[in-house]
């Protein structure tokens, strides 16, 4: 039998990755947090001056991504860059980046190698629909612009950042244009996906709901 997956995808600050993340805990399956190799990537061209239309070299970059994932950390060619590849101006490049299918398919090996036993928890845009399309579960996680730029708010002014409410839901609104509208693998549930709206749910409720479902699809 091959080895287990659950896919988690949805738009930015729908709280897939705090999701996700709790779940592969409860399970003791790996977890991949696939929107952190774009980030790793696009941090990258940034301090090497690589343009970010510049597909060739992007995938050439990305094919060679000197990264390693640690417990809790991120690191970039042995830096530790958790902080750095949070960025609004990361994640932003990242959905640039995002749309060349050249750096897409140049990130499919490293997003395969991480189903392990016992299994694989993946969070992105894309892990149901093109990198793990036989998964066991598909979840499909949305909340309303609204909520989801209120929980970014909220995260930046506990970390002592200013931000104001009007810039972020501009942000999140064009975000979502983009991973929705490109022509490469866009943001879209996967056929057979169950639909989480966590607008108006905590994150533990959410939790919970993706291991019923998990239950129930073993
Ligand atoms: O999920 P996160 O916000 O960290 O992802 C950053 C960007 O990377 C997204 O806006 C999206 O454009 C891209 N991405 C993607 N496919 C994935 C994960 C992320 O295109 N599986």
């Amino acid at each position: 039998k091959p080895i287990p997956v659950i896919t988690i995808d949805g738009p930015t600050a729908s709280g897939k990755g705090t999701v996700a993340h709790r779940v592969a805990d409860r399970l003791s399956f790996h977890y991949l947090d696939s929107g952190a190799l774009y980030r790793l990537t696009a941090l990258a061209a940034l301090e090497q001056g690589i343009a970010l239309d510049d597909e060739h070299a992007l995938a050439e970059l990305a094919r060679g991504l000197p990264c390693r994932f640690q417990a809790q950390s991120v690191l970039l060619a042995g830096r530790d860059v958790s902080e750095a590849i949070r960025a609004e101006q990361v994640g932003n490049a990242a959905s640039r980046i995002a749309v060349l299918p050249a750096l897409r398919r140049a990130l499919v090996g490293l997003q395969l190698s991480f189903r392990q036993a016992p299994g694989l928890v993946a969070d992105g845009r894309d892990m149901g629909t093109v990198i793990f399309p036989d998964a066991d579960l598909k979840v499909f996680l949305t909340a309303s612009v609204e909520a989801r730029a209120q929980r970014r708010y909220k995260q930046l002014i506990d970390k002592g950042i200013s931000a104001s409410m009007d810039d972020l839901l501009k942000d999140l609104k064009e975000r979502d244009a983009r991973d929705s509208n490109r022509a490469v693998a866009p943001l879209k549930p996967a056929e057979g996906a169950y639909l989480l709206d966590t607008s108006e749910m905590t994150a533990d409720r959410a939790v919970e709901q993706v291991l019923g479902w998990y239950a129930e699809a073993g």
